[in-house]
């Protein structure tokens, strides 16, 4: 009997080889090493009896057919059929840990695994996912690929430029994608039981009380922003101090101030994540600066509040400095609740496997977020060491691994003896 729970952390390991960038995991949206990646977690699929397709944006999707009444396996595309969809994403952030993502995907293959094994077919079919953008790191807008599913993409996207002026239409294309495709894509609602994603908590709670898993009750709402400061460039050396329009200077007094406001104000985080100075020499005065602004909070209407009244402070600073503004609204998305049925059928497959249930909020931002609105939605989360994440010392141990592997399996298995 194959340890399927090892043979997951093995292909952490090997998925996390696959780089865009020497020396750390970087994989993004329609990249080569995405290319790779699908090519790989493909024949796992294969080995684990499903059929594999990749759909216009480039997620992958592994369909393990339902027991036809005849006990014949019927094709995908008999519309009887219901599907349950599990899976995440296989794309990273820059230098990421190698468990975002991928461990919900090879979880799910697990899962499948374990039914193809013991020759089992159920009288729905499962759907293995592989999100190919939920980061947003290449185009700043994440969900890319679930947002296609769930029948939410805004054509509007396709004309957005990546950092070397690929566009993403060229970019889907390019990849083997079909950019016209993508509204014939979305899933049928009536044909969905509903989306399952495991993911690491990323964050401290599960180790703290000593737990391998956990549910998730909810996904916080997401703002993301580009600013751009325009001042005047100059030379370092000739600019009397209070002649200079120093975007860089401006810029890092909302930085601070963003960082001041979300710490005085339970429950909302405020991130500057990137950063770029220009025209980026020593001895010049950065004339623009252009940086990125990450808004959260459990509750909507906290998040938009917080939202404007950072705004309000970034154009104060810009008068107060003589410096231009601009602020380009790149990604929002709403909190989401999981659907208390599907939630109750995991948690139920949690206290079975682990007596104690705990309840988590995320913090963090998942493909369920885009998925939930198309059908329902539940997350589990799994121990990861120290809580750290989006870091290459991002892990989780192959015991919790294994506890998320029956936790899933008894969950397809309450979801199948349901009425
Ligand atoms: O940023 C996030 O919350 C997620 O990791 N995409
Ligand atoms: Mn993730
Ligand atoms: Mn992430």
């Amino acid at each position: 009997m194959r340890d399927l729970a090892q043979t997951v952390i093995q292909r952490i390991e090997a998925l996390g080889e696959i780089s865009d960038e020497p020396g750390r995991l970087t994989r993004t949206f329609c990249s080569p090493a995405m290319r790779e990646a699908n090519s790989l977690v493909g024949s796992w699929m294969r080995e684990a009896g499903m059929e594999v397709r990749q759909d216009a944006i480039g997620n992958l999707i592994g369909h393990y057919s339902e027991k036809s009444p005849k006990s014949k396996v019927q094709s995908p595309k008999s519309s009887a059929q219901k599907i349950l969809l599990l899976g995440s994403h296989l794309d990273t952030v820059r230098d990421a840990g190698k468990f975002d993502g991928p461990l919900g995907v090879l979880v799910a293959i697990a899962c499948v695994q374990a039914l193809n094994d013991a020759r089992i077919r159920l009288p729905f079919a499962i759907e293995v996912i592989g999100f190919s953008d939920e980061e947003g790191v290449r185009y700043q807008s994440a969900y890319l690929g679930s947002k296609v599913l769930a029948g939410t993409f805004s054509r509007k996207e396709l004309t957005r430029t990546d950092a070397n002026g690929v566009t993403m239409t060229d970019a889907i294309r390019n990849f083997g994608g079909n950019p016209d495709g993508l509204a014939a894509a979305q899933l049928d609602p009536k044909r969905l039981l509903g989306y399952a994603e495991v993911h690491i908590e990323q964050g401290p709670v599960l180790e703290q009380q000593n737990l391998s898993v956990g549910a998730v009750t909810a996904i916080a709402g997401q703002t993301r922003v580009k600013l751009t400061f325009t001042g005047r460039a100059g030379h370092a050396g000739t600019t009397p101090m209070n002649l200079r329009r120093d975007a860089l200077c401006a810029a890092s007094e909302f930085v601070l101030a963003a960082e001041f406001f979300a710490q005085r104000r339970n429950g909302l985080v405020a991130t500057v994540g990137e950063i770029t100075a220009l025209p980026g020499a020593s001895n010049v005065i950065p004339g623009r600066v252009q940086l990125s602004l990450d808004v959260r909070h459990p509750n909507d209407a906290r998040r938009r509040a917080a939202v404007a009244a950072l705004k309000k402070r970034a154009d104060a600073i810009a008068a107060h400095r003589k410096v231009n503004f601009d602020w380009q609204l790149v990604h929002q998305a709403p909190a989401v609740t999981c659907d208390r049925q599907f939630s109750s059928l995991l948690s139920k497959a949690v206290k079975h496997r682990q007596r104690k249930l705990v309840l988590l909020h995320s913090g963090a931002g998942h493909d369920a977020a885009a998925m939930a609105a198309v059908t329902p939605v539940t997350m589990l989360f799994v121990r990861c060491k120290k809580g750290i994440s989006h870091h290459p010392d991002e892990s989780a141990s192959v015991r919790d691994v294994r506890v998320a592997i029956g936790v899933m399996s008894d969950f397809i298995g309450l979801l199948y003896a349901a009425p």
